[in-house]
């Protein structure tokens, strides 16, 4: 008890309050609600407010914030003076709180005097996560108030709040930290707060803590309190959401620089995994003065912290000026970390870094729009690694982004890039391949559509006159339409406007990709329209008729080396090409985001013209077509010998992007038959790729050297090679393997191949066993993870049994990775079963500590059931989600398992004779 009213002391006393002030109540601390005056009454209180949102009636202004957690007791207890603007008269405040003990609220007037005696009443409806006070004197439309609350609450175990999280050092001690995430609604978890994005305000901070531990927050420390126990205070923040407030308890060790602007930048780590963080640091730096020119507006805070933190659910989180890490996506340690591992670290910085603008400065209104936020940094990241990282070719994934997007859109159970989001199981789904990798697609598409200078411009503008607050979709459109009218004065404004507007509608508010039949008429080129859907046909009485898109049509022709372009607002249309033109690529290097079918002989044309002279197309192109003419197998719309034959050039294939996705491809057509056990396909789909690409293979090395491509490359060839049971792979990568177990792990093997070597090893008991207590002593998270995915490809099913054991457990195999490590033992043929069961089993544990509706618990569904290929296996999914009906219910992903599931169960119904017939031809 003294320990709060310490706290409440602490804190007026912060704000300039007295013993003397001229409150005619008592000024000090509030009223003690056990020993003073007994609380109003509130028996005859019904909670005032019924809906998910909060009331705008009172808006917060200024949260004072004080928190003391303690690391031993892994609880803490916490203060708030929230400065409030009444709109309306009223009697309550409505805001967020969840799982907090609230253990005394008051409410101040400007003058900081108690409106009442009394202690008072908080009412709560946790269904709503939210509380409600009453004071009993009314409070006035247009005045501002002080809202005092003291609370407490656990430390939580899982990821979201204000949460502990543990490491082991070397010598085997435990260490334990507190952190926070928030987004999208957790604040709530660590303090009462008004917690949706539109409520901005402006945070002070402090954070009693030992003096063995560092404090960290959003702003720098200004003054640093000792008084046996220390407190820092932070400076006071800019306008922000609560979702962005962060802090963090650790005793991390730090390396910093400064920007050219003068921003400090710091990355964090645990004390021994210090000299990973120096690749992070120089990426931070030179993102960050990318961003700050790109956007020509200046980070607006003195510092940035980038933290990687131990347990952590999700890759990385944007808190503004404190952003927070797993560890994998921001420590770089250059003898363990593979070439893709650095393009990851340096993606996930500069998608957290482009949030400080794209997310912090300019937020959108509510989380239907959380694409506003996550497309554009996803994006970004694209546009800013290509600036200041172009050796790292970040321009060879974006093709992937678009075409896991379509993967999504393509199905029935996708949903328009808005859409409607109240619950926080339904905000938290939002954060799905549709906002993320649809929205950037959508985003590259206009880019191109209005040029790099017209999109930057508006950009520009959007941020400018939106920094500190708000916007919609439209709010973007306006922005970038409004520069186009001023460059362009003959156009007609409202025209240009409503133009821009209407055609990004049709992208954003509409679900689904669309699909370009193109067909050869004399000298026109015919078009046509529709929804591109992989499980229903258009002879469906189901299929869908009223969709349209505006489509910015790009294509190329043999005769001349220029990008034609129309604008595609009709079903149908047609444009002028030219009685002399051979071949016709629509979707120049697939800038838009949209699919395309050649009637006719059209794609007879592309497949010669890739046999004869692929380098007629660029490598985009190439990839668009493979990843195309796969899709429309996939729809039944191509046969599959069409799109086999597409592939036949890839031997004289030498750009790593096309070759890759041909052989993705055939890799999962591999894994289809192998893991439905159809043995004349798998073998010899085996030895016709093992054939075909044998030259390719043999010229790789097993080293780290050459291009980012050139071991990207490597490394997935050689881990294909293996896993057909190649046998100079697997001699080279057993020879390696017990190379490395007899220098006792110290010799450090070539990153690229690592996770093949040890997959090979694995399969020997003694290599799995040694690989698991290396795992156990290993510091480095990028290295564990290579071992864990070689641990989960073991045949022993007892070994991945106790894998799933130790996942659950959380000590050796952290929680944080166990939804991974279900999806690598679902991804093998022999754990596929075993994974599934234990879903089922343990669904309501994996709930409880991933959240429904989050990542985890998606990837969790999709990876597990993205294996079934059978409608007795579909059954069995569906009888599973209505057993656990009630929160089946209020998830999207459910549809998108069972949707995926029919998909695969009718590319085997379309696809399976055409495969093996292919094959039979090929072999003989
Ligand atoms: N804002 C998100 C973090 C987040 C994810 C919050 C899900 C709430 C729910 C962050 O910017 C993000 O997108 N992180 C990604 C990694 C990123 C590089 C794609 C993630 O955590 O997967
Ligand atoms: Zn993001």
């Amino acid at each position: 008890m003294f320990w709060v009213r310490f706290l409440v002391l602490a804190l007026l006393s912060q704000a300039g309050v007295t013993q003397t002030s001229s409150s005619p109540t008592h000024a000090s601390a509030p009223p003690n609600p056990t020993e003073e005056q007994p609380p109003l009454n509130t028996g005859s209180l019904s909670f005032p407010w019924s809906h998910l949102r909060l009331p705008e009636n009172i808006v917060p202004l200024h949260y004072h914030l004080l928190l003391h957690p303690n690391l031993t007791i892994l609880s803490y207890i916490g203060t708030v003076r929230l400065e409030l603007q009444v709109q309306n008269n009223t009697n309550w405040v409505v805001l967020h709180s969840k799982g907090l003990r609230i253990t005394t609220a008051t409410v101040l007037d400007q003058n900081l005097a108690h409106l009442s005696d009394q202690v008072l009443p908080v009412l709560h409806n946790p269904t709503h996560e939210q509380v409600a006070i009453f004071s009993p004197r009314v409070l006035t439309g247009g005045q501002k108030y002080f809202l005092l609350l003291e609370f407490g609450a656990e430390l939580g175990e899982g990821f979201y709040g204000f949460y502990r999280s543990t490491y082991r050092t070397s010598t085997g001690e435990t260490r334990t930290l507190a952190s926070t995430h928030f987004e999208p609604t957790s604040a709530r978890m660590a303090f009462p707060c008004f917690d949706e994005p539109s409520f901005k305000a402006n945070y002070s901070i402090s954070i009693r803590r030992s003096p063995a531990h560092t404090a960290l927050s959003n702003m720098p420390v200004t003054v640093v309190l000792d008084d046996g126990l220390m407190e820092d205070r932070f400076a006071v923040s800019v306008r922000m959401s609560s979702y962005l407030v962060a802090f963090i308890v650790c005793d991390f060790r730090s390396v910093s620089a400064t920007t050219a602007s003068g921003v400090k930048v710091s990355v964090y780590a645990a004390p021994e995994k210090w000299e990973q963080t120096h690749y992070a640091l120089k990426a931070a730096v030179k993102l960050l003065e990318f961003y700050e020119k790109y956007f020509n507006i200046n980070y607006p805070l003195p510092k940035q912290d980038l933290v990687a933190i131990p347990g952590f659910q999700s890759g990385a989180m944007e808190n503004w000026g404190l952003i927070t890490f797993r560890e994998t996506s921001l420590l770089y340690d250059p003898t363990t970390s593979s070439a893709s591992d650095r393009l990851w670290v340096t993606k996930v910085i500069a998608h957290e870094l482009a949030h400080q603008w794209f997310g912090n400065l300019v937020t959108m209104k509510w989380w239907n729009d959380i694409w506003l936020n996550e497309g554009f940094a996803t994006y970004m990241e694209y546009i800013s690694v290509d600036t200041t990282y172009p050796k790292l070719r970040v321009e060879d994934y974006l093709l992937d982004t678009c075409f896991v997007a379509i993967g999504r859109d393509s199905l029935n159970s996708s949903r328009p890039i808005s859409s409607v989001a109240e619950s926080p199981t339904q905000i938290k789904e939002m954060f799905d391949t549709v906002s993320y990798n649809k929205g950037a697609c959508v985003l590259h598409m206009l880019r191109h559509y209005l040029t790099d200078q017209v999109f930057q411009i508006g950009i520009m503008r959007y941020l400018r006159r939106y920094s500190y607050s708000n916007a919609r979709n439209q709010d973007l459109w306006d922005s970038l339409a409004n520069y186009i009218t001023l460059q362009d004065q003959q156009s007609d404004h409202y025209k240009q406007h409503l133009d821009l507007t209407t055609m990004m509608n049709t992208w954003t508010l509409q679900t689904g990709v669309p699909l370009v039949t193109v067909a050869r008429q004399g000298s026109r080129l015919v078009l046509k329209q529709e929804r591109f859907l992989r499980t229903t046909h258009p002879s469906d009485p189901a299929w869908p008729s009223l969709y349209l898109w505006h489509i910015p049509l790009t294509y190329r022709t043999d005769t001349s080396t220029s990008i034609h372009r129309h604008l595609m607002t009709t079903l149908t249309d047609s444009v002028e090409v030219g009685e002399e033109v051979g071949w016709v690529k629509v979707n120049v290097d697939m800038a838009g985001y949209y699919l395309v079918h050649y009637d006719g002989p059209g794609w007879d044309d592309l497949i010669q013209l890739l046999k004869d002279n692929h380098t007629a197309l660029s490598f985009m192109d190439r990839t668009h077509l493979i990843h195309n003419a796969f899709q429309l197998t996939t729809a039944g719309r191509l046969s599959l010998d069409k799109a086999l034959d597409l592939i036949g050039y890839l031997r004289s294939e030498s750009h790593t992007v096309p070759l890759l996705q041909g052989l993705a491809y055939l890799e999962a057509f591999y894994r289809m038959v192998e893991r439905m056990d159809i043995p004349d396909v798998t073998q010899n789909l085996s030895t016709y790729i093992l054939w075909y690409f044998r030259g390719v293979i043999d010229r790789q090395t097993w080293s780290d050297k050459g291009s980012v491509s050139e071991r990207r490359l490597r490394s997935e060839l050689l881990s294909l090679a293996c896993h057909l049971g190649d046998l100079p792979c697997l001699e080279q990568a057993q020879r390696s393997f017990t190379h490395w177990l007899d220098s006792n792990s110290t010799l450090s093997l070539p990153a690229d191949v690592t996770e093949t070597v040890y997959s090979v090893g694995a399969q020997e008991d003694s290599g799995w066993a040694s690989l698991l207590h290396i795992y156990t002593l290993s510091l480095s998270e990028t290295h564990k993870h290579k071992i864990l995915s070689a641990l989960a490809s073991s045949r022993d099913t007892n070994k991945l049994h106790r894998l799933l054991e130790l996942g659950l457990e959380g000590e050796v195999i952290r929680t944080q990775d166990l939804d991974s490590l279900i999806v690598m033992v679902a991804r093998n043929p022999r754990g596929h079963h075993l994974a599934w069961s234990y879903v089922q089993k343990y669904w309501s544990t994996l709930v409880d500590k991933f959240q429904l509706g989050s990542f985890s618990i998606r990837n969790i569904i999709i990876g597990t059931t993205g294996q079934f290929f059978s409608t007795e296996e579909l059954t069995e999914v569906r009888v599973f989600f209505e057993s656990i009906h009630e929160q089946a219910s209020q998830l999207r992903v459910t549809q998108v398992a069972m949707d995926n599931i029919q998909k695969n169960i009718l590319w085997l119904q379309r696809n399976l004779g055409t495969l093996r017939s292919w094959l039979d031809q090929q072999i003989d």
